[in-house]
């Protein structure tokens, strides 16, 4: 496994590991690696030869008051797991190797999408993921990019992104991992206490009692948010920032759900914002 810190670096391995037969593909994360991210390592490996990962925590996608500080980071477990993982190359850059002229003056717009769900809550936040995303597809030139479904506004705006500006790269989704009680996999779940952590399956509580609702017939929005408040409210150290039925494509919040439309939620638990969602079916 290559570890690479600059772009010049990162442009030379992957030109070196792509081929006519050599596809390359992208896990762009944000490091402090868990079974969720190297689940999308293991699928990388089954769409192209050559993967490459990147570990970055990127400042654009933070706002005021939010995380960016404290955000977990372990450099050398990240590089051994994904060593034995089988990772071609691992992109390590600093801040000013990605925005060596301080904070890009051109930036990608998420358009109508970023009023929905988070992106009404954090103002900003996916101006910066879509900014870094591209950049890194620029730096990368992937075939191929895998992303969590857990943070599912996030892979829509991306798979919108190519598309709509032609970026040549085909996006992914891998699966939400779960803990053996079913709170959904996240760098962030380790800022919880333990009796945060204990009342966090809530999140996914609520998600089920939703989803079995829809699967015993009921189609109403209100509804299936009323059992999602309902399971959250049972759970004291949880709050609820939003619960939203939306269909997959826009994001618009439907009044009648059908399947393959999206319960998504955003909570604090304690302190610390937690997402998750359910495809309905
Ligand atoms: O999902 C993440 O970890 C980040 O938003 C991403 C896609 C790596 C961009 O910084």
């Amino acid at each position: 496994m290559l570890t690479v810190r600059t772009r010049e670096e990162l442009t030379a391995a992957t030109r070196d590991l792509r081929g006519p037969s050599r596809k390359v593909c992208l896990v762009p994360t944000m490091g402090f690696l868990h079974e969720g991210h190297l689940s999308l390592v293991d699928r990388a490996h089954d769409l192209a030869e050559t993967v490459v990962v990147s570990i970055f925590v990127n400042p654009l996608q933070f706002g005021p008051g939010e995380d960016l500080g404290t955000y977990p980071r372990d450099e050398a477990r990240d590089l051994a797991l994904l060593e034995a993982r089988g990772t071609d190359v691992v992109f390590v850059p600093t801040v000013e190797e990605m925005y060596p002229a301080g904070d890009p003056q051109v930036t990608v717009s998420p358009g109508p999408m970023e009023r929905r769900l988070c992106g009404a809550h954090r103002p900003g936040h996916f101006r910066g993921v879509l900014t870094v995303v591209a950049k890194l597809f620029g730096l990368v030139r992937p075939d191929v990019a895998v992303f969590g479904r857990k943070d599912f506004q996030q892979s829509v705006l991306i798979r919108r992104m190519a598309r709509d500006l032609n970026l040549g790269v085909r996006v992914e989704t891998g699966p939400i991992v779960r803990e053996s009680d079913g709170l959904a996999m996240s760098s962030r779940n380790a800022y919880l206490s333990g009796p945060e952590r204990t009342q966090a399956v809530g999140l996914h509580r609520a998600l089920s009692a939703t989803a079995a609702l829809f699967g015993g017939g009921e189609r109403r929005a209100a509804a299936l948010l009323a059992a999602v408040e309902r399971e959250i409210a049972n759970h004291p150290l949880l709050s609820l920032q939003y619960a939203e039925v939306v269909e997959p494509e826009g994001l618009e919040a439907v009044n009648s759900a059908s399947p393959g439309d999206v319960v998504a939620l955003a909570a604090f638990c304690g302190t610390t914002r937690l997402i998750d969602n359910v495809e309905l079916s």
